[in-house]
């Protein structure tokens, strides 16, 4: 039988037909009181991640580099122990809310780590509000996560949309790029990570010549690249990911245009993807709130360990699952790994100041990230630092209504 989906139904069945029992015999579970904590529960952590499709890698490297932080932990945080359920979340928003229904009605989980697509983002920011389960987003950048939609229990260990691709605008009228043509996925992110980068480059004194974008995860590059040839811009603007990504750098360097027409964009585009990219990724700048030489000691610990573990490169989607895994830790730790402490648990993963291999890495009022925003080169096979394009980059968080 095949387990593409790793949640056991028959375990899940049974834990939702004993959680029911408990509801109804409320007065039974009263005087026999078994908190988790003394029964020594695990901490139960429901991973909601793409493992398959166009984004299945950067899911798999969040999901490793959570697991390899608690490991290194000895398995647990704050005295507690954690274990895992997951379910793939395919990059599908139209199975958003049932997936993750699934894990908090019926795998019951304590809290949510999720997700790398914002459209599913979205859907799973709404379940989480509703039914008041703590989320830490390890990936996807959708603004309003940590905006309109903030709440004390949401969190980010990656970016949003705004934040790694405002910078981009002043580094592109910096080098001399007087316009741009934007080619991007059409969804929630690759929107807002284009509308962010056009505020920051029309401010500088830049114009953009065009907007391109295809439906999410089409890989059918070659009329939009057409499209470039023809109109021939100072310089392109890009937001892809993943498989996408891989294919996006391939199609443009094929096409002949990498030797006329410079390739910038959200670091994504060459992060975990440059060992099936190739010479085709050279001299590609981006970007993104990490670089691969950061030259720092938990950027040398992390690398080091993830390759002795995968056997991979480390990349920034496994150090936003490292550290997802870091600030749960800080919120274990303020209770000794009691949970049911929510409030104080929390509070200290907002006050969090974490060593990030990234750099430092603090929070904002709404739960993202305030951290710096490198410029990146792609050299050798890597994503070498520049310089940095942004320090302690905060994003403004508009709409979001918890005070600071
Ligand atoms: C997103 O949908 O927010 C997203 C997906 C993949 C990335 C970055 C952002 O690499």
């Amino acid at each position: 039988m095949s387990h593409s989906n790793p949640i056991s139904v028959p375990t899940s069945r049974r834990r939702f037909l004993l959680g029911a029992a408990a509801i109804t015999t409320g007065a039974a579970a009263f005087r026999f009181p078994t908190p988790a904590i003394a029964q020594g529960a695990p901490l139960k952590v429901g991973f909601m991640l793409p493992y398959s499709g166009t984004f299945a890698k950067l899911g798999k490297f969040v999901d490793d580099g959570f697991r390899l932080y608690v490991e290194r932990q000895g398995g647990s945080l704050g005295g507690r122990r954690i274990e895992f359920v997951q379910v793939d979340d395919e990059s599908k928003p139209e199975s958003a809310t049932d997936n993750m229904n699934r894990l908090v009605g019926r795998e019951k989980v304590d809290l949510v780590v999720g997700t790398v697509h914002s459209g599913v983002a979205m859907a799973m920011v709404k379940v989480a509000r509703d039914t008041n389960t703590p989320l830490i987003i390890p990936n996807a950048g959708v603004n309003e996560a940590t905006g309109p939609m903030c709440a004390p229990h949401i969190f980010r260990t990656s970016f949003s949309n705004w934040q790694v691709c405002q910078p981009m605008g002043k580094v592109m009228f910096d080098e001399g790029r007087r316009n741009a043509v934007t080619i991007t996925w059409r969804y929630a992110a690759g929107a807002q990570m284009v509308d962010a980068f056009k505020e920051g480059f029309t401010r500088a004194g830049g114009a953009i010549v065009e907007d391109l974008a295809l439906p999410f995860p089409e890989v059918e590059f070659q009329a939009l690249i057409t499209r470039i040839a023809t109109l021939k811009p100072d310089s392109v603007f890009a937001f892809f990911a993943g498989g996408g990504a891989v294919k996006f750098v391939k199609d443009y360097a094929a096409a002949g245009l990498n030797r006329t027409i410079p390739l910038y964009g959200a670091g994504f585009l060459t992060d975990g993807t440059l060992p099936a990219q190739g010479a085709d990724a050279n001299g590609i700048k981006t970007t993104l709130h990490y670089a691969d030489n950061l030259d720092n000691p938990a950027n040398r610990a992390f690398l080091e360990a993830f390759k002795a573990k995968t056997g991979q490169d480390g990349d920034i989607y496994a150090v936003q699952g490292w550290d997802a895994a870091a600030l749960l830790a800080e919120g274990l730790k303020a209770t000794k790994g009691d949970w049911s402490a929510r409030t104080q648990a929390t509070a200290a993963m907002r006050a969090a100041r974490i060593d990030s291999p990234r750099g430092p890495l603090s929070f904002n009022r709404a739960g993202n990230p305030v951290q710096n925003v490198y410029l990146r080169e792609v050299r050798n096979g890597r994503n070498e630092l520049v310089s940095i394009a942004g320090q302690a980059v905060d994003d403004p968080a508009r709409g979001c209504r918890i005070q600071a």
